[in-house]
């Protein structure tokens, strides 16, 4: 897990750099630069969350299922994080053979880490799958959003045949289908710990997950072919938004209930993971006026830029609660770590999501409010990155004495 641990962090310093430069460049203090959109996300979907997750998948499942620690796959790793810094590379410069070849090794690493979640088998059968199938499932959308993100600068947008928006695939593959999935497999593995008590209804887990799984699959498929055949935006699109956006409400409600019954509550770490979710259901609740055009919304621009606050508002939140976590179990063997985040990271990461939608709607301002909105991230992410180089530090210090 250790080297999935140094990457993540490097990755969580660089974002931090990469927000203030966003903050910067918007507000005219800086210049603009080729691969800004690309860089000013990624950082923080590829470089903090797969990187971590891609480390923790193997882990949580053999630990579900009472099994060995699994050694780590230097090959799954490997692959990762060279396709990794080839994208890095590439993207910036729009130079196809770094993306393609990048896009290549991220998807042989993550079919390898699919192959190895698919041979951590329970002792016996009847032994429920947890957080696996959520995490085998995701994997398998994220294959999907590998090929099309690959191919949206190298020219394969029509030999895939998408005849809708490529990117609004890509996205609602990376996160309608890997994160949402995966954050629902941790959230199913690993709430009883973080909130000291079960979920509300663990009866609900099977339903909820062949509920994102298909809803998932509509809004991928939707976005693909709506170009070509528009039926698919009422066979596919709408019905898809409708069971993921219901799966999605369950999973909170089955989180939210047992906190709700207890005197103490939610921690900041347990607002920060639940309340991330307020940042996945902001855009599915407008989709309906997009989609059926209802208002005189700027529908382009909000298709434009609330990409940005669905990764800042849910995924890096969703982070700030456990990466911080996950390097205090890791680096500690903490079996007692807590959630991160603090009372700071909370307000300033949320204030953020409102000053980004803010910037969508009110055109006269909209530099300076997209501005300010990514210095409030950037600004909100310095308390995490202060706890996880603590935490690195002092982590790596027990362990170099160690040796
Ligand atoms: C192999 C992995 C990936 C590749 C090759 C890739 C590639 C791309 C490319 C080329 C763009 C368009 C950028 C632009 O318009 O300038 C993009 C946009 C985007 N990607 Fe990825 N991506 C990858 C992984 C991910 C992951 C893991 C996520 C999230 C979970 C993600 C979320 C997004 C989002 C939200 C956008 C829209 C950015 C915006 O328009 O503001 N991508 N990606």
């Amino acid at each position: 897990m250790i080297p999935y641990i140094l990457a993540a962090f490097l990755y969580m310093l660089v974002a931090v750099v990469m927000a203030f430069d966003a903050s910067f460049a918007s507000l005219g203090l800086l210049d603009w630069f080729n691969g800004m959109v690309w860089l000013r996300l990624h950082f923080i979907t590829l470089g903090v969350l797969t990187e971590l997750l891609f480390g923790l998948m193997p882990l949580l499942t053999a630990r579900r299922y009472g099994l060995s620690r699994p050694e780590t796959r230097w090959d799954i790793w490997a692959t990762l994080n060279v396709g990794i810094a080839l994208l890095i590379m590439g993207i910036p410069l729009t130079a196809h053979i770094p993306i393609i070849v990048g896009g290549t090794f991220i998807f042989v690493s993550t079919a390898l880490l699919i192959g190895q979640l698919n041979n951590i088998c329970p002792k016996n059968n009847d032994v429920p799958s947890y957080g696996r199938k959520f995490y085998i499932a995701g994997l398998a959308y994220f294959l999907l959003g590998i090929i099309v993100g690959t191919g949206l600068f190298t020219g394969w947008v029509d030999p895939l045949l998408i005849t809708g928006n490529a990117t609004e695939v890509h996205i609602h593959a990376n996160n309608w289908g890997l994160l949402s999935l995966v954050f629902a497999g941790l959230l199913i593995d690993l709430y009883a710990v973080w909130a000291k008590r079960p979920l509300a209804n663990p009866d609900s887990i099977k339903t909820i997950f062949w509920m994102m799984t298909v809803g998932a699959f509509g809004l991928i498929f939707g976005p693909w072919f709506i170009g070509g055949y528009p039926i698919v935006k009422w066979v596919l699109l709408v019905p898809g938004l409708v069971l993921h956006l219901a799966a999605t409400i369950w999973l909170l409600i089955n989180a939210i209930k047992p906190l709700r019954d207890s005197k103490d509550g939610a921690s900041i770490g347990m607002q920060h993971l639940l309340g991330s979710y307020f940042w996945i259901l902001a855009p599915i609740l407008m989709a309906p006026f997009v989609v059926l055009g209802i208002g005189d919304l700027p529908n382009d621009v909000i298709e434009a830029m609330a990409p940005q606050a669905l990764i800042y508002g849910w995924v890096f939140q969703f982070g700030a609660a456990i990466v911080p976590y996950f390097f205090q179990r890791y680096l500690f063997n903490d079996k007692k770590a807590e959630l991160g985040g603090t009372k700071l990271s909370l307000i300033l990461i949320n204030a953020g999501g409102f000053f980004l939608w803010a910037s969508i709607f009110i055109e006269s301002a909209r530099d300076i409010l997209h501005g300010t909105a990514y210095l409030l991230w950037a600004i909100g992410m310095i308390p995490i990155a202060v706890d996880l180089w603590n935490k690195m530090k002092a982590g790596m210090a027990k362990m170099e004495t160690a040796v």
